[in-house]
C-alpha cells in the first residue's frame, strides 16, 4: 500500500518528508513533485533501487536516468562540473534545465543507460530539493508514468500508472511547467540540444553562442530516450496548423461531435469538446492532462494546434509530433 501525503511547499510537512526519504535510503521507489512533472524517484547510485524503477515503468534498459541533486556541489560528487556546465548550473538552477555531463565512476551503469555520461538536474520544487538532501543520495527520477504513456502532472495520475510500485507518494498539487526539463548535452566541445523544454533554445543560444539541435545532427543515439515513441493515444491524433484553415477538419472521418480539440486558436469548425488554452505556458502545463481526458471522454479522434517553434512552441511541438508517431522508429 503506497503511503500518501498531501503536502503543501510553503508548509513542508517533517514527517512525511522523514518517511520518504527513509524509503529512498531502503532501495524503494517515491513519487514526488519538481516544477515540471512527477518524478518516479529512487537512490540514483543503488542498482538495485535502480533496476526498480525500470521494471516499474517497463522502460528499455538504455534509456538513461536523470539524478536529481540539491546543489552544484552534490552534482560534482557525481559528474564533471566544468567552468561552461557551472555558469550554466548558476544561470538556470534550480529550474527544468538537465546538463548531460560526463559521469563518475561510482554512477552505476544501470542509471546511465550504460553510457559514459549522466544527466544532472537542480528541480525548482521545494518539496523536491528536501526530499533529496534529507535521503542524502542522488535521486535517480524518470517521469512517474508507465512507459509510453503521457507524464503526469498530478498524484493521482502516477497512482492510476504505478500505483502498486511506490511505497510513498507525495502529493504537492498539481505540477507548474507540465513538460520536462530541457536535456542540453555538455559533455563534449559542442553543446548539443537533445530534449527541448521549458528553458529555450533562444535562451540558451544567448547564453552560450551555438546550440545544436539532436535532429539536424543524425545523432539521436545520444539520446536514447528521443528515439522512443513515447505516447500513442489510443484514438488517432492529428496535429493542426492554423494557417493551413480547415482543409484538416473537413478531411476528418470522425462525426464533428466525436472530435477532441485542444489549441489557443478557436477550431474552424464544430468538435464534440474543445479545450481552449490562454498562451503557450497554459497549453505546456495542460496538454498530458488533456490528452489522457480526451482518451478517456469516448471521442473518436483527437485535433491539437501545433503551435510555431519559437520559446516553448518548440518544446509543444516535440511533444505533440512524438504522441501522433511522427518520425519515430519504434514504439512503445
Ligand atoms: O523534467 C524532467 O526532466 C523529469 C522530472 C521528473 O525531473 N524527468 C524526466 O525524466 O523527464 P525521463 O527519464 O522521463 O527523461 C529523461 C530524458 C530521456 O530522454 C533520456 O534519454 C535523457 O533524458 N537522458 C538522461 N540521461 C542522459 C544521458 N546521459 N545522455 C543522453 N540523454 C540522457
Ligand atoms: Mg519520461
Amino acid at each position: 500500500m503506497t503511503r500518501i501525503y498531501r503536502i503543501s511547499p510553503e508548509c513542508l510537512d517533517e514527517d512525511a518528508l522523514e518517511d520518504a526519504a527513509e524509503a529512498i535510503r531502503k532501495g524503494e521507489l517515491v513519487t514526488f513533485p519538481t516544477e515540471t512533472v512527477y518524478g518516479l524517484g529512487a537512490n540514483g547510485l543503488d542498482s538495485r533501487a535502480v533496476r526498480r524503477i525500470f521494471a516499474a515503468k517497463g522502460r528499455p534498459g538504455d534509456n538513461p536516468l536523470i539524478l536529481h541533486v540539491e546543489s552544484i556541489e552534490k552534482a560534482r560528487e557525481i559528474a564533471r562540473v566544468d567552468a561552461r556546465a557551472e555558469a550554466l548550473f548558476r544561470r538556470y538552477s534550480p529550474g527544468p534545465l538537465t546538463l548531460v555531463l560526463p559521469a563518475r565512476n561510482h554512477v552505476p551503469p544501470e542509471t546511465r543507460g550504460g553510457l559514459a555520461t549522466v544527466g544532472v538536474r537542480i528541480p525548482d520544487s521545494s518539496i523536491a530539493l528536501e526530499l533529496i538532501r534529507r535521503s542524502g543520495v542522488p535521486i535517480a527520477a524518470p517521469s512517474a508514468n508507465s512507459s509510453g504513456r503521457p507524464s503526469p502532472t498530478d498524484v493521482a495520475t502516477v497512482l492510476e500508472d504505478l500505483g502498486e510500485f511506490v511505497a510513498v507518494a507525495l502529493d504537492g498539487g498539481p505540477t507548474r511547467v507540465g513538460l520536462e526539463s530541457t536535456v542540453l548535452d555538455v559533455s563534449a566541445s559542442e553543446p548539443v540540444l537533445l530534449r527541448p523544454g521549458g528553458i529555450t533554445l533562444e535562451e540558451l543560444r544567448e547564453f552560450l553562442g551555438e546550440v545544436r539541435l539532436s535532429e539536424e545532427m543524425e545523432e539521436l543515439r545520444r539520446s536514447p530516450g528521443t528515439r522512443y515513441r513515447h505516447y500513442a493515444p489510443h484514438i488517432p491524433l492529428y496535429l493542426w496548423n492554423p494557417r493551413e484553415g480547415d482543409s484538416l477538419f473537413l478531411s476528418l472521418e470522425s462525426p464533428e461531435g466525436r472530435i477532441g480539440y485542444m489549441g489557443i486558436a478557436e477550431p474552424p469548425r464544430n468538435v464534440g469538446e474543445r479545450i481552449l488554452f490562454s498562451d503557450l505556458s497554459h497549453y505546456a502545463r495542460e496538454l498530458y492532462r488533456i490528452l489522457r481526458y480526451f482518451e478517456e471522454a469516448g471521442l473518436s479522434c483527437i485535433v491539437a494546434e501545433l503551435p510555431e517553434k519559437g520559446a516553448l512552441g518548440r518544446a509543444l511541438r516535440d511533444r505533440l509530433e512524438r504522441a501522433a508517431g511522427e518520425g519515430k522508429e519504434k514504439s512503445l
